[in-house]
């Protein structure tokens, strides 16, 4: 990419210009870790193993006809995820919303749109990651997901992060965040720190917590905190 392309793409993070030349500059300060790093292992749920899904085709199949939550029978379609199968970075999301109901697709509307130029930005595009939601299926009027649908669910996003096996996992969002490491942590005691997630068990893979792109949306001032996010994602992969 261009230099001004990508200049455009950081100033839609509200980067301002001096954090480029100050990222030029290899000893810089700017690039060490302000924030804590805190490493505590988070077992994956192993209580509801899967009928044998060692491939993406029947994992596939399994979600297209799901009907173990009650969001089956609301959904348009449901929302497998997407990306780079063999990816080393792996976003994952909530749920997927009336874009991505109506697209099969997460991650397609307006938010979607933020998410690619902060993948952009960082360093890992689109279509070199893999980008998935805790929830297959779309919550009626987006609702937040219920403790049954996100426990029924969660195989599936499990199979996906152990056929991936990524080195970093980003969550955007307090629920994806909340939801994958089975804590209740506010967001903002999340982010600014490394915690891991193991799928397979002594495999630990290292998750970074940022701000959802739709509360960034809402709040632009907030887009500096996950620029700082997106640091600490590329000081582990
Ligand atoms: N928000 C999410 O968390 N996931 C999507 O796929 C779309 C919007
Ligand atoms: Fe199945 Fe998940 Fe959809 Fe519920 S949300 S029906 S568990 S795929």
């Amino acid at each position: 990419m261009e230099p001004a392309r990508r200049l455009c793409y950081l100033q839609a993070l509200g980067i301002e210009v001096y954090r480029l030349r100050s990222r030029a500059s290899a000893n810089s300060t700017e690039e060490q870790p302000v924030e804590s790093v805190c490493l505590e292992p988070q077992q994956g749920d192993f209580s509801q193993p899967l009928p044998k899904t060692d491939n993406w085709d029947r994992l596939q199949q399994y979600v297209k006809s799901c009907q173990k939550c009650s969001l089956a029978a609301s959904r348009t379609q449901t929302v497998f995820g997407t990306g780079n199968p063999t990816a080393s970075w792996m976003v994952i999301g909530e749920a997927p919303g009336a874009d991505e109901d109506r697209q099969g697709e997460p991650f397609v509307g307006r938010a979607g749109q933020l998410l690619d130029e902060i993948l952009w930005a960082a360093g890992h595009p689109r279509e070199t990651v893999y980008i998935a939601n805790i929830l297959k299926c779309r919550p009626p009027k987006n609702r937040d997901p219920r403790p049954e649908e996100v426990t029924a669910c969660r195989p599936y996003l499990l199979e996906q992060i152990k056929l991936v096996q990524p080195e970093l996992i980003l969550c955007v969002g307090r629920i994806a965040a909340q939801q994958l490491l089975q804590v209740d942590t506010p967001i903002g005691k999340l982010r600014g720190s490394v915690h891991a997630f193991e799928a397979i068990p002594g495999q630990s893979i290292p998750v970074i917590v940022t701000y959802h792109p739709a509360y960034l949306l809402r709040s632009p001032g907030e887009k500096r905190k996950v620029w700082q996010d997106i640091k600490l994602a590329r000081q582990q992969h």
